[in-house]
């Protein structure tokens, strides 16, 4: 049970005339101490109807109450607060979260619907920027959030592979081109043939036209063309596969830009039924005044097409494929007006599901309060950092656990999830600067101490050497452990809170406060001796170990169970 619906439903009994149930529900606070009780009333509104100082109020309504939940209430100011009983509800919640296990906290509001998630997305033949990072481990949670409540997440790579940059490159290649360097670096080498064909083509302008060519030949499916660009991408996706391999993460479809290149006629001919193209100096656009944005480009005067066109039969296909509840884009704020356009101009065509598509954006990485840039060569290579924050890793495990088995496997959950704890522990909107050893920090709010809580847990458990007995009573009355129950408590409103708002960060703050205050508990309390309450205190620890390993899950770290 719900013990802020409780609240609720006893306070509906004697006010029921003035507030509705739900009405109260959502006037309930969290006192600020928990010195004042466990969930606080604030009466304002009443007085009103009955004509009386907020405090008279609080305390005739404080003395019809009486339930057994409730272990008294006090009123304090223009507040009713009420103290829960301890013991029974922290035999109920460890009992719920012993038998459920992984189970807890998990809902059906989704009903099994599809949500795809386009996450990650980065452009062939180009580094994975942070910013794709940040796209692919927000997209990453997301998928699992959505997935806790019921939801079916479809997590899409939406490659940058299409445009006509490819053009370039095949120019830049048969020019300069060396297959063995390719193999052996493709990124690098590939950002090498483009940067030299942008500056060959600064004198040699008929460059431009020979990209254009060979990216018209793309479109139309010539063969050597398009052997040399699945090659490209086929080079660049596997470079990417490492980073994901380290990430643990994994995609439900590859579908990138290319895969659009068919789908684009249909689009614009719908475009044209519904006579929403305006030619403007050769080139098709949508007027999107009405919405007060600019107007969108669809086709531009050579007949080529758009990243916009593309999103355009993207977002189509995946109404159509997969008859979305909610499609979701977990991309850069720098393009928020790209989806503002898009979702404009698909209500245009008719779409009115173009309201369930949701852009999910994140700021910045800067280093040195300025933005990344790839250009200059200031891009930070990602893979270096998640190996660099491994080695640190490595160094602190084998200096705190020289013995531990498998140190190598975890020193990489260590490391990565430092360094994804990191992205994630913060609102997603908030800018932060990437400074290398603060991302690989093991102490204080990280990954690491959320990880080395829930390893601590486990050796605990060990030491114990039982499991706690499901049938005994696992009532528990010292302060500390009260905090860690009603932190256990709360697991199934954030996750729902963490979807509503789509943030990560509210899992992140869950861990974080768990691992708190169960460290004080632990650093207070002696768990495994002898003591009426030994059970449930056994019972508690477990019960930490399950929802910090669940919500590091959520977040997509993984917990080793010593380290
Ligand atoms: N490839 C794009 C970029 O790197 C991101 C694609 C995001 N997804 C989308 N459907 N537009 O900027």
């Amino acid at each position: 049970m719900d013990y802020k619906t409780l609240v609720a439903q006893t306070l509906a009994e004697q006010i029921g005339d003035v507030l509705s149930e739900e009405q109260i529900y959502q006037l309930l606070e969290k006192p600020k101490s928990s010195d004042h009780g466990d969930i606080a009333f604030p009466v304002f509104s009443l007085a009103k109807t009955y004509r009386k100082a907020p405090q008279q109020i609080a305390a005739d309504l404080g003395e019809k109450i009486s339930n057994p939940a409730f272990e008294k209430v006090v009123v304090v100011g223009p507040y009713l607060n009420f103290f829960l009983n301890k013991e029974m509800v922290s035999d109920e919640v460890l009992k719920a979260i012993l038998k459920e296990g992984a189970a807890y906290g998990n809902q059906t509001v989704g009903q099994g619907r599809n949500i795809p998630i386009d996450l990650s997305s980065p452009n062939i033949a180009k580094p994975i920027s942070m910013g794709h990072l940040r796209s692919t481990v927000i997209g990453n949670a997301i998928a699992n959030i959505v997935q806790k409540i019921g939801y079916n997440p479809i997590k899409i790579n939406h490659l940058g592979d299409w445009g006509t940059q490819f053009g370039k490159l095949i120019v830049a290649y048969k020019l300069w081109g060396d297959e063995e360097k390719v193999k052996a670096e493709p990124i690098q080498e590939l950002l090498r043939l483009y940067v030299q064909f942008h500056e060959v083509a600064e004198e040699k302008t008929e460059l431009e036209d020979e990209a254009r060519a060979w990216f018209k030949k793309l479109e139309d499916g010539d063969t050597e063309a398009t052997e040399l660009w699945s090659w490209f991408r086929e080079e660049s996706l596997s470079e990417f596969n490492h980073i994901y391999q380290l990430l643990g993460i994994e995609f439900d479809s590859y579908n990138g830009e290319a895969f659009y290149n068919d789908k684009m006629d249909e689009i614009i001919e719908i475009m044209e039924e519904k006579h929403l193209l305006q030619e403007n100096r050769g080139a098709e656009i949508v007027d999107l005044e009405k919405y007060n944005l600019n107007p969108a480009l669809i086709r531009k005067s050579d007949g080529a097409t758009l990243y916009i066109t593309r999103d355009l039969a993207a977002a189509l296909y995946r109404k159509r494929n997969y008859d979305f509840a909610q499609s979701i884009y977990v991309v850069g704020n720098e393009q928020s007006n790209h989806f503002k356009q898009l979702k404009a101009v698909l209500l245009e065509m008719g779409f009115d599901w173009s309201n369930d598509m949701v852009h999910t954006p994140f700021g910045l990485i800067t280093q040195g309060g300025k933005k990344l840039s790839t250009r200059k060569g200031k891009i930070v290579l990602l893979e270096e950092v998640l190996n660099e924050a491994t080695k640190l890793a490595k160094e602190q495990i084998s200096a705190k656990n020289p013995d531990l088995a498998d140190k190598d496997a975890v020193a990489k959950d260590v490391g990565v999830g430092a360094v994804v704890f990191h992205d994630l522990k913060n609102d997603r909107m908030n800018n932060f600067d990437f400074v290398l050893e603060e991302v690989v920090r093991f102490e204080g709010e990280t990954g690491p101490y959320v990880q080395y809580t829930h390893a601590r847990s486990k050796s605990i458990l060990r030491k114990a050497g039982q499991t706690p007995n499901h049938a005994a009573s696992l009532a528990l009355t010292d302060p500390y452990s009260w905090e860690v129950i009603k932190v256990l408590k709360e697991f199934p409103e954030t996750v729902m809170k963490s979807y509503e708002k789509l943030e990560p960060s509210v899992i992140a703050k869950h861990s974080i406060q768990l691992a708190q205050y169960f460290n004080r508990f632990y650093a207070n309390v002696k768990v495994l001796e002898d003591h009426p309450e030994k059970e449930g205190r056994i019972a508690l620890v477990e019960a930490v170990s399950t929802v910090l390993k669940e919500d590091l899950r959520l977040l997509g770290l993984n917990a080793p169970n010593e380290m």
